[in-house]
């Protein structure tokens, strides 16, 4: 029973497969949370809610661990809700009403429960709505906040959840902080009194925070053993996560929507649903941690239409020709990947308007006769009559001031009266917020979409929030773009894939600018980063693998050296770093040798083989790229039955050898066929338990050298 209500001590009991979530009424009403850690053999074992703590300058219920805290009384944590009523009115007093199951048949699969907390002298209700799925052991959280009453109230803070962790000190926070170009870099810091805010007030995730954490306790986890509680937030806008540590040793993790410059009008009968926030703990470290999300991602959160189905290997022009894309540039390029195995033809950036650098065009999606005299449709049909499917780049929310659309629709964009309007990539941001402008670029994506047989989009954003003004809002709704506006996207792409249901859509933000649960529920996969330096990108990838799953996770081999840091790299390791997700290529295949185009076609071919267990399988981070020169990456399939492992070595000193490398997660008494361990190495045959215990020799020599290793079991 992953629901269950104790009737006598008002307390809800939530079991996953391997933990339990808590909490029960207190005699006040109040809904407070009780336990989230492992589950325990017995329903008594759970604390039961009381109010008995006092201390000076503390109330009974701020001293609590109240589940979702309103801002009133003697309570001086981070609320989830602030409003303020009709009246002048400016707290809310949260009582535990009612409670109720959805869905209400058992056949349907994830078992939702419904708290319903109503506040005694406003018209106000907040349904707090938990999701238990059990085989991922986490709970998904959101809040539904109704104004019952006649007149309005405004919403200054509606967060989605607050998540508490048991009383104490010595606690570690895990975060993904980054930059473009460095996106999710892992950062550890101790939990200290105070608050950490983990946030974004850029209108978008943002390349700077990423909407993920982990604790760990005083113990510390490591990657394959420990407790870590951990959680993402879906939502693709300005959204903060804060860490908070009382000097009574009380740990929250508060988190939703950025309440900065966030004003949302209720009015009679309106309803506010905050994104989702999932989180879970395990005793399994890290790497459980984020194989729980992977599996999560994989089973509940991608969108169905493409969910199981593998990711095609892609070419992107961008690095290869940036604006300079003409239709006969294109078909050479295609004719050289269609040569290596790609199955993806995808045009970025440049094909539209007069877009001939980032300064114009921009809003204008219409073909640019110049650069394709003849439409798109002779390259798509050379690109098909290749094999291959055909996509193609948009930035639809934004639009140059060289641009049509912007001279025939200056106020479509974001900003404030008698104030200039600050470009950013010489570009501004249309406004969303308005359904007119909404409808007109679905209208044009939709057309662009019903005129070619177009596979594949490429949902660009280059850049963030200034000026973020609708000065047309209905009164009291200025302030409510920063929801709004994301709510537009996910409007479009939800009505640009139902009508176009076998299009594939990737979500970029120049590199990994918008990466979160939210716009995952929504675009099929994600350009993780502009960095494209193979090295590099073992950090970012290994961040990015702590919150989301490799199938997301766009990778491209791309020319040496590399234009970000100008790195030369062998191209087999440009492969093995991008073979750790969904692959792509995006170098000039002009500028390749026809001995590299031999090795291209090889590692796509070993790519397609293996890619079933890259892009679905449980990930185990052996070695961290950021501790030192020698990394690996282990995949093992769902049956257990194959493994692949990458290894990496930056430099090679003192003509040493590599450690052996310990297998994790294979059957132990099964046994093993591991192949590619050396240039000319026969096989390695061991048994599970012994490539965990004893591990391989890897032969690594030199810098920048890497190995892609096959682990098979054995069938005779
Ligand atoms: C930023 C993206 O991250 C790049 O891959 C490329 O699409 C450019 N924008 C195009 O302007």
């Amino acid at each position: 029973m992953p629901i269950e209500y104790l009737e006598e001590a008002k307390t809800w009991i939530l079991t996953t497969s391997k933990t339990a979530y808590v909490m029960g009424v207190d005699e006040t009403g109040c809904l407070q949370h009780l336990y989230w850690g492992a589950r325990l053999p017995r329903n008594a074992d759970y604390p039961r809610p009381s109010l008995t703590w006092q201390a000076a300058f503390e109330s009974p219920r701020g001293l609590a661990y109240e589940e979702y805290p309103a801002w009133e009384g003697i309570k001086y944590r981070e609320p989830a809700v602030k409003a303020s009523f009709a009246d002048g009115v400016r707290e809310v007093i949260l009582t535990y009403d009612s409670h109720h199951l959805l869905p209400a048949s058992p056949a349907a699969s994830i078992p939702e429960l419904v708290i319903s907390l109503k506040d005694p002298d406003y018209a106000l209700q907040v349904d707090l709505h938990y999701r238990v799925y059990e085989a991922c052991d986490l709970i998904e959280r959101f809040a539904e906040i109704r104004n019952n009453g006649a007149k309005p109230v405004t919403l200054e803070q509606a967060l989605s959840a607050v998540w508490s962790l048991p009383r104490g000190s010595g606690y570690r926070l895990s975060y993904l902080a980054g930059k473009w170009a460095g996106e999710t870099q892992l950062r550890r810091t101790e939990i200290t009194e105070g608050k950490f805010a983990l946030e974004s007030r850029r209108g978008l995730t943002s390349h700077q925070m990423n909407p993920w954490f982990a604790i760990d306790p005083k113990e510390r986890a490591g990657e394959e053993h420990g407790e870590v509680w951990f959680g993402a937030l879906a939502w693709s806008g300005s959204w903060k996560i804060v860490v908070e540590q009382t000097s009574l040793g009380h740990l929250v993790v508060s988190g939703g929507i950025n309440d900065f410059d966030f004003a949302w009008l209720l009015e009679a009968n309106e309803t506010f649903r905050t994104p989702a926030f999932v989180a879970g703990y395990t005793e399994g470290g890290f790497g459980a941690a984020s194989r729980n999300l992977h599996q999560f991602q994989l089973r509940h959160v991608l969108p169905k239409e493409h969910r199981h189905k593998p990711r095609k290997v892609l070419y992107n022009s961008w690095e290869a020709t940036y604006f300079g894309v003409t239709e006969e540039g294109q078909a050479q390029l295609a004719e050289k990947a269609a040569a290596i195995g790609v199955e993806l033809f995808v045009v970025d950036d440049g094909w539209f308007g007069a877009r001939d650098n980032d300064t114009a065009g921009l809003g204008d999606w219409y073909v640019n006769r110049e650069k394709f005299p003849n439409g798109l449709k002779p390259l798509i049909g050379k690109v098909h009559a290749l094999g291959m499917e055909f996509g193609i780049w948009v930035e639809p929310e934004m639009v140059n001031p060289d641009s049509d659309l912007y001279r025939k629709h200056p106020d479509w964009v974001y900003h404030f009266p008698n104030r200039p309007r600050t470009e950013s990539r010489n570009q501004l941001i249309l406004n969303l917020s308005r359904q007119d402008v909404r409808d007109y670029i679905f209208t044009v994506l939709d057309d662009l979409l019903s005129s070619y047989e177009i596979s594949f989009v490429k949902w660009d954003a280059n850049r963030h929030f200034s000026q973020p003004g609708w000065p047309e809002a209905p009164q009291g709704r200025s302030r409510e773009i920063w929801v709004r506006h994301v709510q537009g996207v996910y409007y479009i792409l939800d009505r640009l894939r139902e009508r176009h249901p076998n299009v594939v859509f990737e979500s970029c933000s120049g590199g990994g600018g918008r990466v979160d649960l939210g716009i995952l529920q929504h675009t099929d996969q994600v350009w993780t980063s502009d960095n494209t330096d193979a090295f590099d990108r073992l950090r970012i990838q290994e961040g990015f693998s702590h919150a989301y799953c490799p199938k997301v996770m766009m990778a491209w081999v791309t020319d040496s050296p590399n234009f970000l840091n100008q790195r030369q790299l062998p191209l087999a390791f440009r492969f093995h770093s991008a073979m750790m997700g969904s692959l792509g290529i995006g170098g000039n295949l002009n500028e390749w040798s026809a001995e590299d185009m031999k090795l291209a076609r090889q590692k796509i071919a070993e790519y397609k083989e293996i890619r079933q267990i890259v892009q679905e399988g449980r990930l185990y981070r052996l070695l961290s790229p950021s501790e030192g020169g020698l990394s690996a990456f282990q995949y093992v399939a769902d049956d257990k039955r194959k493994a692949v492992l990458f290894v990496f070595l930056h430099s090679q000193q003192f003509g040493e050898r590599v450690p052996r490398i310990r297998l994790r997660g294979l059957l132990p008494e099964a046994v093993y066929e591991v192949t590619g361990t050396g240039t000319d190495q026969a096989p390695v045959v061991l048994s599970g338990k012994a490539l965990a215990s004893i591990g391989i020799e890897v032969e690594l020599t030199g810098d920048f050298a890497s190995r892609l290793i096959r682990v098979d079991l054995k069938t005779s």
